[in-house]
């Protein structure tokens, strides 16, 4: 959702501060702003629509400052327009503000700040900040009080940067239930929403935690939530600066699905072996905790959802242990029942989706031990979970989730196996799953390398208005996920259904024409779900069938047979180069779809 990027340098800024807002394009966004200081007052340049709209209206000669914070907005309060877009500032120009969050009691604050005669020029809940400060700053005098009072007075989450001619050469900074990063760097100070904005210029972050705050000077001075002076560790984070470029790809997207072997082998590196018990890093379960456990619950979003019903599918084949799979934002609203007996398992590549942690935090307090499995280092969800297992796949930039989706199943599968060794079951199955998991890189090389025949197959599908995806038990998952991956970037209806129940209502829809992906990698129901194919193809759909079994038609894509348990990390590859290759022939943003963001936090 919305980006923040802010630099304090001995050089211009501007440029700086455009570039890292370009690195957090992806997270989804309908505007933006900059702010800068420069010679004892606050320029803000910023508008509706792409940063590139920004860039038209941004002189770079005359923008000299050195000290300056910029924002891509996704709107929450008030509709996308120039005058919401951040940066927000008050009335007497003292305060510039960047904000990502939401201010709860934004309207109890307008309210009392306009009976005591200031006015407000925007419809968002970020405008209260500059406001308040400014409203504190003329009871006290005193920058600093007026940061600490107003941060007091606000109820929500909140990463928010502030520039004030009243201290030239700093930027304030806060951080609760948003993430904010800083780094020392070259020629200058940063701070970020995110990594990939400023890993240019560093590789040591400063990982700021709730109610932590910082003032960037010549230097960064903390502050812990008492508002008393404290030290902090920096962390290194690895990353190349290709993990963030496109590295000759048209897209993020096509990158990041050609990278996904890569990422399954990088998250079980270390994880599983053929010679030795699965182990994860500063996680393990008691054979006697695991015996006790009643179920096992998997809660999550969107892609990372789907990775949960797969993983629901290998934890009761592999441990026999019941999983329930809910969505994030139904699990919280439904009294669930949990108990110190209860593994909850929370999936999120972000590690930012609000939903899931919230669902998360109600998870703790009804007792339940609590896994996070997440892409980002230090998230939010990280500091929340008894226990955070990584997947390993890198930074994702495009919105619609790929290698993040293969790691996630990968790491879960690990995790249900990990399980059945500890519990002294089913030995034989979990030595040919893990043989099978040091096997899925090549064979999904071999996937990715059939690619054109996707996309011929692809063209057929371009006109469509909607389609069916089929399959049973991790079929349908893969389903799922395959038809989410298509509305997601190519804006065509798809409706995915248990192949079982199309007969109970949905293949009322079918007609001449219209077209039915069929999933079948599973021995045990292929014959049923081929079946249920049959009686589509009758009543006219067109049938594309991905498959691991030996059937000459035409329309078939075949990936290698492996165990059914983990077929979806092989089938999935083909369904996200058909969504891709639809919505590149219809010409449209693969990596930023409208209305989405890459991490949604907002519930
Ligand atoms: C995936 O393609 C989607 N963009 C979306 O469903 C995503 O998986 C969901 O919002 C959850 O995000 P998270 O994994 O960061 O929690």
């Amino acid at each position: 959702m919305c980006g923040i990027v802010g630099v304090v340098s001995k050089s211009k800024v501007a440029h700086k501060l455009i570039k890292g807002l370009k690195t957090l394009e992806y997270r989804g966004y309908d505007s933006a702003g900059i702010a800068i200081l420069q010679d004892g007052d606050i320029t803000i340049l910023k508008d509706k629509g792409r940063i590139a709209n920004l860039e038209a209206i941004i002189n770079y000669d005359s923008l000299t400052g050195t000290i300056g914070i910029a924002h891509t907005r996704w709107a929450t309060h008030g509709v996308p327009s120039k005058e919401n877009a951040h940066p927000h500032m008050d009335q007497n120009k003292h305060f510039a503000v960047v904000h990502n969050g939401i201010i709860e009691n934004y309207l109890e604050l307008k309210d009392f700040l306009e009976n005591q005669g200031f006015s407000f020029s925007s419809q968002t809940d970020t405008e209260v900040i500059p406001v308040l400060m400014e409203y504190y700053y003329q009871k006290t005098g005193n920058v600093m009080d007026a940061f600490k009072d107003t941060l007091n007075d606000l109820k929500g989450s909140y990463a928010i940067l502030v520039i004030t001619p009243l201290l030239p050469n700093t930027i304030l900074v806060a951080k609760k239930n948003s993430p904010l990063v800083l780094g020392i760097g070259n020629n200058g100070i940063y701070a970020a929403s995110d990594i990939p904005a400023i890993i240019e210029y560093t590789k040591d972050f400063y990982f700021l935690q709730d109610d932590e705050k910082a003032v960037i000077g010549d230097d960064i001075v903390f502050y812990d939530k008492d508002f008393q002076k404290t030290d902090k560790e920096s962390k290194t984070i690895d990353w190349e600066m290709d993990a963030i470029d496109k590295n000759g790809f048209e897209d993020y997207m096509l990158k990041e699905i050609h990278e996904q072997p890569e990422a399954l082998k990088n998250t079980l590196n270390g994880i599983v072996s053929l010679n030795n018990p699965i182990s994860f890093v500063n996680f393990s379960l008691d054979k006697s905790y695991l015996e006790k456990l009643k179920q096992i619950y998997i809660v999550a979003c969107g892609t990372a959802m789907h990775a949960g019903l797969v993983g629901k599918y290998a934890i009761e084949k592999i441990c026999r242990i019941p999983v329930n799979v809910e969505v994030a934002s139904e699990f919280r609203y439904q009294d669930p029942i949990l108990d110190e007996n209860t593994l909850c398992i929370f999936i999120s590549q972000s590690g930012e989706t609000a939903d899931t942690i919230a669902a998360l935090k109600l998870a703790r307090e009804k007792k339940a031990k609590t896994v996070a499995v997440t892409n980002v280092f230090e998230s939010s969800i990280t500091r929340e979970a008894d226990y955070t297992l990584y997947t390993h796949a890198g930074p994702e930039i495009a919105v619609a989730s790929t290698k993040a989706y293969i790691s996630q199943v990968g790491l879960i599968v690990a995790l249900a196996i990990y399980m059945s060794e500890v519990l002294d079951k089913n030995t034989d199955l979990c030595q040919s799953l893990k043989r099978d998991l040091m096997n899925l890189p090549d064979l999904m090389n071999e996937v990715i390398s059939n690619n054109q025949y996707y996309q011929e197959i692809a063209k057929k599908m371009t006109k469509e208005q909607d389609l069916f995806y089929i399959g049973r038990g991790n079929d349908y998952y893969t389903a799922l996920e395959g038809s989410l991956k298509l509305k997601e970037i190519s804006y065509i209806h798809s409706e995915a259904y248990a192949a079982g129940e199309l007969k109970h209502g949905p293949i009322a829809l079918i007609e001449n024409g219209t077209f039915v992906v069929g999933i079948v990698t599973d021995p045990i129901t292929s014959e049923k779900t081929l079946s249920n194919l049959e009686e589509v193809k009758a009543r006219g759909a067109n049938i594309i069938l991905v498959t691991n079994q030996d059937i000459k038609k035409d329309n078939v894509i075949h990936i290698p047979h492996i165990n059914s348990i983990i077929s979806p990390i092989l089938a999935i590859i083909p369904l996200q180069f058909i969504a891709y290759f639809i919505a590149k022939e219809k010409g449209l943003d693969v990596d930023k779809p409208r209305n989405l963001a890459k991490s949604v936090t907002v519930e």
